[in-house]
């Protein structure tokens, strides 16, 4: 069964990067963006984790942790790291998640069957799980190995996703923080109107209404 939107992200044991891991002690009360690469030392892989290593400031105002994995093991991480440190200007400060035995990857659905290593064993496709403080699967990605990720779309997903848990709002298409929302449509009574959204709304159609974001 693959794992869906709303479905309590499974725990785990795992060695990485920064000693053995249990998830969900690791994960404590942050939001969490655990992600996937196919393999170490691969171009698309080195700009990608180099591109989150730079990123990571934004993951921490956000209150968010950044767990990596492939099916590559510890040493790999470590040499490839240091590649990645040279080659993008990053210094990767979050954990790299040594699946060798594919015990996560399998549980969280992220081995791709069209690509294989050497000995035939699948890889990792790029998946992308954003977990809430609750555990709970907020946003599932996945790109094929040939298409890098833009990881500003996903921290402008968790800014929509932790603006929309504070406030009864949603956010309209290419939406960013400061930009104007929309009030759901189930949301009609006058009085809640008024108390919810004191800066008032524009009715554009009676299901299409757009105010200012609430907490800026
Ligand atoms: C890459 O990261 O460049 C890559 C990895 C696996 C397959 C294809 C490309």
């Amino acid at each position: 069964m693959s794992l869906r939107l709303g479905d309590t992200a499974p725990n785990f044991t795992q060695k990485s990067t920064h000693g053995e891991i249990d998830f969900y002690s690791w994960a404590g009360d942050s939001w969490v963006v655990l992600f996937s690469h196919p393999a170490d030392y691969t171009p698309v892989c080195t700009t990608e984790l180099g591109t989150v290593a730079k990123l990571m400031p934004e993951f921490e105002k956000r209150g968010v942790k950044v767990l990596a994995l492939s099916v590559d093991d510890v040493d790999s991480h470590v040499g490839w790291v240091k590649d990645i440190e040279e080659t993008q200007n990053a210094r990767v400060t979050y954990p790299i998640l040594a699946d060798v035995d594919r015990k996560v990857s399998q549980l969280y659905g992220m081995l791709d069957q069209t690509n294989l290593n050497q000995e035939g064993l699948p890889l990792t496709v790029r998946s992308v799980f954003v977990i809430d403080p609750n555990k709970k699967i907020r946003l599932i990605l996945t790109y094929p190995a040939s298409t890098g990720r833009n990881f500003d779309e996903l921290l402008r997903a968790i800014d929509a996703l932790e603006l929309t848990d504070k406030y009864n709002v949603v956010t309209p298409a290419d939406w960013k923080d400061g930009d104007d929302v929309i009030i759901p449509p189930s949301l009609k009574d006058p009085e809640v109107l008024k108390e919810k959204f004191p800066k008032g709304y524009k009715e554009i159609k009676p299901y299409l209404r757009v105010t200012p974001q609430p907490n800026k």
